[in-house]
């Protein structure tokens, strides 16, 4: 099973989105192996979001990532990566589709509710940047049976 790394922004813990998030990805059949509410600093925002350095929207993604509390989890389940991309829509909000996270609650790509993992590479490396391996929980959930064909 694949796993990723998604995270309620702080606009979507602000605003009473964390609830719908996780119910989505628990509906959806993924499984949540951790979890945890943090304050994220300025020195892991600028880790997290290194690839974007020289963009000019930098600055602000550092500050409104740091402005208040996040949601992080790592989910697991069949092309996680892939789904949870799909899940949450696109960058910007104005052109996500409705069913999608940010085209249901979001209007601004600076405010778009939440993160998820590009690739299996940036997922195991967020994942390692967020989480020790020890928080990471190994379990077995009662729907799994009737989730995947085998
Ligand atoms: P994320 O990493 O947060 O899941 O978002 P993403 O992959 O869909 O988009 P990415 O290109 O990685 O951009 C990271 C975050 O930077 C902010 N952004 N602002 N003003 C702008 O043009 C702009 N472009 C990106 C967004 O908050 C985006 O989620
Ligand atoms: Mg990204």
């Amino acid at each position: 099973m694949e796993r990723s790394f998604l995270m309620v922004k702080p606009d979507g813990v602000a605003r009473g989105l964390v609830g719908e998030v996780i119910s989505r990805v628990e509906r959806r059949g993924l499984k949540i192996v951790a979890m945890k509410m943090l304050r994220i600093d300025r020195e892991l925002a600028e880790r997290h979001y290194g690839e974007h350095r020289d963009k000019p929207f930098f600055q602000g993604l550092i500050s409104y990532i740091t402005s208040g509390p996040v949601v992080a989890m790592v989910v697991e389940g069949k092309e996680a990566v892939k789904v949870l991309r799909a899940m949450i829509g696109a960058t910007n909000p104005m052109e996500a589709q409705p069913g999608t996270i940010r085209g249901d609650f979001a209007l601004d790509v600076g405010r778009n509710v939440v993160h998820a993992s590009d690739s299996q590479e940036s997922a195991e490396r967020e994942i390692s940047l967020f989480f020790d391996e020890s928080e990471i929980v190994s379990y077995s959930s009662a729907g799994e049976t009737w989730v995947y064909e085998e």
